[in-house]
């Protein structure tokens, strides 16, 4: 929630920062400011996206400068929320990604030594206490130093101050990486602003400060200064472009092949640590998609390698644990759900040995978990999840595939052929059936079952269809009141063990009206002739089929919203990674 950037270096900032807002957006978008050391603080801030603004933040002077684009948690989107912030005088502005959960008590105390908040947010007493502690000691690094640990709650700040050129950083529990440059510096909530202008890249850890100025970068922690490794980042600026693509999700789809086949190969299960190795029983936690990726991996790894395995929400987790030992595997593309990371840390705390899966190197997940599996998904910028899902596939995939003695190796290495062949599918009789559909059921048993909720939640985030994805047996003990001729039903329906009955569940559904889009195999004798839309996937592998399934929904649901002219690519009230509980 919440995209934070900032630059010291010898360029124009406002500019670069407002660029790099943009590449931010997906974490939030409902207002957006820009602050810079020109003429003292100069300062813009606006309810509203930063996509397409051509206003006058863009003139504002200054070398160095901070940016934010909001998802609001404390105070409705308007100017006066929008970040950067600034004390009383003026001269300290801050922008800030996270909670601060003890606010009230410090907005109380600060208002009674005479301060004036402009805003409802939870930033604000941030800047104000700054302005306190930069009136003692007049320097702003101390002052970031001494006000930290006056703050609970998660955050990534950054902080000018006028008549002086650095940029401070602070960090606990929010993302932030600082972009190692040639004579300039950055500050970011991830590398997505910062890879046109370097791959190098400090991810700094809970409790650190850091100061930036155009040639140098100084990191402290407890007020000592350590070092922090440089990593190479290797995501190419054009990924976090649209390429020539309407739409990042149209784009993000169609890298799924490539995401897929990326991810499978870079996954050394040999890494493993033992209790990942050969497990009696394994727990997973996550949130949306991820969970649902998990989900499909739950019905895979008990049917498949004959390994119990049980899924939790992480946000349930936290309150109502059951007990769970052994193995914990976490999910999370962005690594930085803050759900899936208190779950995780809780399962530690009963000694499980924890395995995440993330997209996001440096991410939290990976300083929280025992070992950390990457995916190779690349950016991923639009908020709806695609080729991040299919990637959690593929590494759920590989672990399966390593406890199962490689036994899916091959099928594993041509799945991406298999997802290929159905980018190019004509939905658009489904679509047809969609665009004017008040609400669209979603069904399948097993593994697909969790691919119909998955599909389910695509449509309803990127078109505003009420969608449920329901196990195909479960419609008739409640829902089937609301089918009609105007509710759609999809229903996915593969060869197998559950064919026969999900044909029995199709027809249930017919005699009741819905109409009907089947999804099963190319060459299947009985589908077409008793459902309204047919759509064809490859006969191949049961996993490689959960792969295109998905695929096809995916698209489904693209073509639905941009058919009914909805903003795909940033869905209302959504952000794509849900850094508060
Ligand atoms: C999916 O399209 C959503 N954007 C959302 O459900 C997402 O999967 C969820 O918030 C979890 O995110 P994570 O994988 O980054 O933890």
């Amino acid at each position: 929630m919440c995209g934070i950037v900032g630059y010291a270096g010898r360029r124009d900032a406002a500019p670069l920062i407002i660029e790099g807002l943009k590449r931010l957006e997906y974490r939030g978008y409902d207002s957006f400011g820009v602050a810079t050391l020109g003429s003292g603080i100069e300062l813009v801030k606006h309810q509203g996206r930063i996509s397409g603004y051509a206003g006058s933040a863009h003139q504002l002077h200054g070398k160095t400068g901070i940016g934010h684009t909001r998802w609001a948690t404390h105070g409705i989107p308007n100017d006066a929320n929008a970040h950067p912030h600034l004390d009383c005088t003026n001269r300290i502005a801050v922008v800030h990604n996270g909670i601060i959960e003890n606010f009230s008590s410090l907005k109380r105390d600060l208002i009674s030594r005479g301060h004036r908040f402009r805003s409802d947010t939870d930033t604000e007493v941030v800047v104000h206490l700054l302005e306190e502690a930069y009136a003692k000691e007049h320097d702003i690094l101390v002052a970031v130093q001494n006000t930290v640990p006056l703050l609970k709650g998660s955050f990534a700040l950054l902080v000018i101050v006028a008549d002086d050129n650095r940029l401070i950083a602070a960090r606990n529990q929010s993302p932030l990486v600082i972009g190692i440059g040639d004579g300039e510096n950055f500050a970011a909530s991830d590398m997505t602003p910062v890879i046109e202008y370097t791959e190098r890249a400090i991810f700094l850890e809970d409790g650190d400060v850091a100061s930036l100025k155009p040639d140098s970068v100084e990191i402290f922690h407890d007020k000592i200064p350590v070092t922090r490794p440089v990593e190479l980042i290797d995501w190419s600026p054009e990924a976090a472009k649209k390429g020539g693509f309407s739409h990042f999700m149209m784009k993000e789809i169609y890298e799924q092949p490539k995401a897929f086949f990326d991810t499978l190969n870079a996954i050394d299960t040999d890494v493993l640590p033992p209790a990942a190795r050969h497990p009696s029983s394994v727990t997973v936690l996550a949130c949306g998609s991820s969970y649902h990726a998990g989900l499909i991996f739950r019905y895979l790894v008990e049917e498949s390698c004959g390994i119990p395995a049980r899924l939790e929400f992480a946000s349930e987790f936290k309150y109502f644990p059951p007990p769970v030992e052994g193995l914990v595997i976490g999910i999370t593309q962005s690594g930085e759900t803050a759900d899936t990371l208190t779950a995780l840390r809780q399962a530690k705390a009963h000694n499980c040995t924890t395995l995440a899966i993330t997209n996001v190197l440096g991410s939290s997940v990976s300083r929280i978990a025992d070992a950390t599996l990457f995916m190779r998904a690349g950016p991923e910028i639009s908020v709806a999840a695609t080729k991040s899902f299919v990637a959690q596939l593929a590494v759920l995939m590989q672990i399966m595939n390593a406890w199962a003695g490689r036994r899916w190796a091959g099928v594993l290495q041509h799945a991406h052929q298999s997802i290929e062949d159905v980018l190019h599918i004509d939905l658009s009789a489904a679509v047809s059936l969609c665009v004017p559909a008040k609400s669209i059921f979603y069904v399948g048993r097993g593994p697909f079952y969790a691919v119909s909720l998955e599909g389910a939640l695509k449509m309803k985030e990127i078109s505003y269809i009420h969608a449920e994805g329901y196990a195909a047996g479960e419609l008739k003990h409640g829902p089937f009141a609301l089918l009609s001729t105007e509710t759609p039903v999809i229903a996915i329906c593969m060869p197998g063990e559950t064919y026969g009955v999900m044909i029995s569940n199709i027809k249930e559904m017919k005699a009741r009206g819905a109409p009907v889009i089947a999804l099963g195999c190319e060459g299947d004798s009985e589908l077409p002739d008793i459902v309204d839309v047919f759509i064809p996937v490859p006969e191949t592998h049961r996993f490689v089929q959960v792969l295109t399934t998905l695929v096809v929904l995916q698209l489904l649901a693209f073509y639905t919203a941009v058919a009914l002219g909805r903003d795909v690519d940033k869905p209302r009230n959504l952000a794509k990674s849900v850094t508060v509980e």
